[in-house]
């Protein structure tokens, strides 16, 4: 097939394209049928290279499609170290057939795309950010500290397909831990489990976790029961350290995945804010209150976490309990906000939610608020730009922005924006 047919094509179809540019979601963007054709998007794949697509779904107005021959390969193509990162395997990593340097230079194409799109910003004012994505220490593998296997009907542990339930049993994750990777979780029969949990800290320790596929722990339950259904091997807490502390972890409290992120984006968090003595903090969607540490050890002042799961509430409560002045609000962010347990002024915030992103009423009330600077930590790089277009319009400018290469190997990039009151000095 060539790229001038109708696009009548169903799932299993085969077409010949030209890959364009990269998009949010660890695909490139193809069109059939010229221009304004259709858009297929294209995993596997790297822009300008000439590729064979086999069509995996079609919706209305797209396809998406997997390159499964690559007639011009691009410069930046690599032979992928993980034998299972290839069409119709494990969807756990996007860009295992990209070098390390060209990962990191895709991600900040999306980012670009995101605050031109999204935020509107200008192409200058998005020039003048220079936004570019920053390596973390440590390589493109072996990074991962928690992982969550799925155990398919037969009882085989593995990771899951691309956008499918469907379990692909593997024997090594290359991105975990060395740590997690020389556990024998996958040779394993897995009768009666549904997933298999790893957690290990920086401090060396291994926790697994099973799940019961029924939803009941059994007799076998040997260490401390976590939520119903889930066994515990190994211990309840690790040890972590980051922000020039030590703290105490539930397993199930979310932690940055990067053995090198909580020191860096602390780093970068504190560099934007600048804190100075006195001044208040807010730290919403805080886990077990990493950002209200490193902020409120500068300033000495009142601080304030948010979260909402009962096991970063505990973290935050056991680890910061030495830190006078901070509070720790156990609801949502929009409850704390919106029921006034949260009220403002304050001089600080830092904000760092789940990937579907703050939204625009939890932002506009931070902005009334009349934070001096706001530090926005994102997983996703589309949430934030729709947040930062709902600060905008609330009177504050995006000062600065950096990302970081916090998920090698995957679509992944960490974004760290400094929000600052439009009309005042980002650098006092
Ligand atoms: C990306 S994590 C960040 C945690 C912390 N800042 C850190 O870096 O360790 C997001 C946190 O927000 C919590 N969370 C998710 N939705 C929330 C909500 N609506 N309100 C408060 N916390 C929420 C999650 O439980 C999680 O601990």
């Amino acid at each position: 097939m060539t790229d001038d047919v109708a696009p009548d094509l169903v799932e299993g179809d085969r077409v010949t394209v030209t890959v364009g540019a990269v998009a949010h979601g660890g695909h490139c963007v193809a069109r059939i049928g010229g221009d304004h054709g259709w858009v297929v998007f294209v995993r596997h794949a790297l822009p300008g290279e000439r590729v064979t697509v086999e069509i995996t779904e079609r919706h209305r107005g797209h396809l998406r499609g997997d390159a499964v021959e690559i007639h011009s390969p691009s410069a930046d193509r690599v032979t992928p170290p993980c034998r299972y990162a290839h069409p119709g395997g494990c969807g756990g990593c996007d860009l295992q057939h990209v070098a390390p340097r060209a990962q990191r230079e895709w991600k900040a194409a999306v980012v670009r795309e995101q605050l031109t799109r999204l935020a509107r910003l200008t192409e200058d004012e998005v020039e003048a950010l220079g936004v570019r994505v920053e390596e973390l220490p440590g390589g493109s593998l072996g990074w991962r500290t928690r992982v969550r296997y799925a155990v398919d009907a037969a009882g085989r542990a593995g990771l899951l397909q691309h956008r499918s339930h469907q379990v692909v049993p593997v024997d090594r994750c290359l991105i975990a831990h060395p740590r997690v990777q020389s556990l024998d979780l996958l040779a394993r029969s897995w009768p009666t489990e549904s997933a298999i949990e790893v957690v290990t800290s920086a401090d060396g320790e291994v926790s697994v976790s099973t799940r019961d596929a029924g939803g009941d722990a059994g007799d076998d339950a040997r260490d401390a029961p976590g939520p119903r259904g889930v066994v515990r091997h190994g211990p309840a807490q690790v040890r972590e350290s980051a922000a020039g502390r030590e703290w105490h972890l539930p397993t199930e409290a979310f932690w940055q995945v990067h053995p090198s992120a909580p020191d860096v984006l602390c780093e970068v968090v504190l560099d934007m804010l600048r804190p100075a003595q006195g001044e208040s903090v807010w730290d919403l969607y805080g886990g077990a209150g990493l950002f209200a540490a490193a902020v409120a050890g500068r300033t000495g002042g009142r601080a304030v976490v948010v979260e909402s799961a009962p096991a970063g509430v505990a973290a935050a409560r056991n680890n910061l309990a030495d830190l006078r002045g901070l509070e720790v609000v156990a609801a949502t962010v929009q409850a704390a906000l919106t029921r006034r347990r949260l009220t403002g002024p304050v001089d600080l915030v830092v904000l760092d939610p789940p990937r579907s992103g703050a939204g625009a009423t939890v932002v506009r009330t931070i902005a009334r608020a009349g934070p001096r600077a706001v530090a926005y930590v994102a997983c996703d790089p589309a949430a934030l730009a729709r947040d930062i277009a709902t600060f905008r319009a609330a009177g504050f400018r995006l000062a600065a922005l950096r990302a970081f290469d916090c998920f090698p190997m995957t679509q992944h990039v960490e974004c760290v924006a400094l929000l600052t009151p439009d009309g005042t000095d980002p650098t006092r």
